[in-house]
């Protein structure tokens, strides 16, 4: 990636994390009475930074399909805040215990573990409010479709699925086929809403659909190897959290079972493989391969 790609995508990545920042300030709940403490929590897990790389890929892949930009914008924040529960919910005791989350106290170590638990469900509860609501999309069955997406992506078939293999996969050997299916599941499944709602919103043809769950499922993958690679090279300075910790807890990850450079390797094949499968959308496509570069090169 040049000077003027690796310009292009921050700037991009950059007017998202701002658009749906404010947005998220303006949908996620205050409260003076005895609920104020959740509110805070839920505020004080979101509103703190992130690259908002989901909601970027959500708006992204609308742009494809001139998707108006404030429904793209509500599902980026719906995406966000899954992911952000799933942040709380990870850092907490009784998962990987961490006390630091993009360069500030968890929410647990910030207020307790009931308040993070709390937050964590509301701001699940929030997304899918948010997504059912009319402004998101007039047409039900579209509403629908987004609900059900999220749903299947954050579940027992996804995210959840996936965190429930991950900490097991401290206790057990895995082979490098369940490892991806893990990362499949944990990290990708988000991901791939993101780009996939952007095709749901703009009512796209199934074969540019897939064609995006393609692309997302490789650049999906590749983000989680860094992530890994980035537990063991990174520094907490500029990652804004702990790392040496998946080695510490004897996880089996991408870099445990390849080492370091065949991980990297393995992520620049991956990178590229998602690129070739936007080759449907020509020119337009172009800061989705950006992005690709991008998950293999980001430090934090
Ligand atoms: C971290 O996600 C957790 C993973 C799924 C690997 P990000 O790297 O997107 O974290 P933020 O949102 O920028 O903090
Ligand atoms: C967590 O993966 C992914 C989630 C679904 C939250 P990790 O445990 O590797 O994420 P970090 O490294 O704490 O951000
Ligand atoms: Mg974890
Ligand atoms: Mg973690
Ligand atoms: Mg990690």
């Amino acid at each position: 990636m040049n000077k003027l790609d690796t310009r292009t995508l921050e700037t991009a990545l950059a007017e998202t994390a701002d658009a749906v920042a404010e947005l998220l300030d303006r949908l996620l709940p205050s409260s003076d009475g005895p609920d104020m403490r959740v509110c805070d929590a839920m505020r004080y897990a979101v509103l703190n930074g992130g690259k908002r790389f989901r909601p970027f890929l959500a708006v992204t892949s609308a742009e494809l399909f001139d998707v108006p930009r404030m429904r793209a914008l509500r599902v980026a924040a719906a995406v966000e805040l899954v992911h952000c529960y799933s942040l709380v919910h990870d850092d907490l005791p009784a998962m990987d215990d961490d006390a630091l989350r993009r360069g500030k106290p968890t929410t647990h170590v910030r207020y307790d573990e009931a308040t993070a638990i709390l937050a964590g469900d509301a701001l699940q509860s929030l997304a899918f409010e948010i997504l059912a609501e009319e402004e998101t999309h007039p047409t039900p069955r579209v509403g629908c479709e987004l609900v059900r997406s999220l749903a299947k992506a954050a579940g027992a078939a996804g995210m959840v699925g996936g965190q429930m293999v991950d900490l097991q996969a401290e206790q057990m050997a895995m082979d490098i086929g369940t490892i991806t299916r893990l990362q499949q599941m944990k990290t990708g499944a988000l991901i791939a809403f993101s780009c996939e709602a952007g095709a749901i919103l703009g009512e796209a043809p199934k074969a540019e659909r897939h064609a995006l769950h393609a692309y997302a499922h490789d650049m999906g993958l590749a983000f989680q190897i860094q992530d890994d690679l980035l537990d063991i090279e990174g520094d907490a300075a500029t990652t804004g959290k702990a790392v040496q910790k998946d080695q510490a807890a004897g996880k089996a990850t991408f870099v445990s079972i390849l080492g370091v450079e065949r991980a990297r390797e393995q992520a620049k094949i991956l990178a590229d493989q998602a690129i070739a499968h936007l080759d449907i959308f020509g020119e337009k496509a172009e800061l989705l391969a950006l992005a690709a570069h991008f998950v293999i090169m980001r430090r934090h």
